[in-house]
């Protein structure tokens, strides 16, 4: 594995239209694999673009470098003191440290939401994100093929 990449990641902030715009981006930049792991499904660059302009995340952090962002964690807030959290890093950007740091992040931000329990969802094949959720004590379950980790913040 190459050296970890050094990364602060920051909320980011503006209007709704200029955060899908970003995630537009970030999802188009991503390969096929990353695809499939971050939305389990093969999306094409046109499902990519629906896919972000129709999400409302609550909050969404991300990691800049080389002039764009190239990883993004969205947090839903779901009532009842649970978020979903879902997040990528570009292929270019993988397996430098970037997915830890930034998740952690995210269960930081959470926390301040006031959320109670962060979940989130991947295939049982993604051993990197089976990693940064085991570390943090997440529950985890198998669901068909998938594989369903929770968080408890408090
Ligand atoms: C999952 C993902 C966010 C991880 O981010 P990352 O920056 O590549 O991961 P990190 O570099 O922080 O690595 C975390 C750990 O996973 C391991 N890891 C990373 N990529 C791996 C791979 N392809 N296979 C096996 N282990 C891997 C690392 O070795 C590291 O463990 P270590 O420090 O003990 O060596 C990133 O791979 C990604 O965006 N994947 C596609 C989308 C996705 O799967 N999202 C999650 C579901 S919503």
């Amino acid at each position: 594995m190459a050296a970890d990449i050094p990364a602060t990641p920051s909320l980011l902030r503006g209007p709704l239209a200029a955060l899908q715009d970003t995630l537009s981006r970030h999802y188009r930049r991503l390969g096929a694999l990353s695809r499939m792991l971050r939305f389990r499904v093969a999306a094409s660059d046109s499902w990519m673009d629906r896919q972000a302009h129709r999400a409302r995340p609550d909050r969404v952090l991300g990691i800049q470098i080389d002039g764009d962002v190239r990883a993004v964690l969205e947090l839903y807030g779901l009532g009842d003191g649970h978020a979903e959290i879902g997040l990528s890093v570009e292929d270019a950007y993988q397996n430098r440290g970037l997915g830890r740091t930034l998740f952690r992040a995210g269960l930081r931000a959470a926390r301040e939401m006031g959320v109670e329990t962060a979940d989130l969802f991947f295939s049982q094949s993604n051993t990197a994100i089976m990693k940064i959720v085991s570390e943090v004590g997440a529950e985890i379950r198998d669901q068909q093929g998938d594989r369903w980790a929770s968080i408890r913040l408090l």
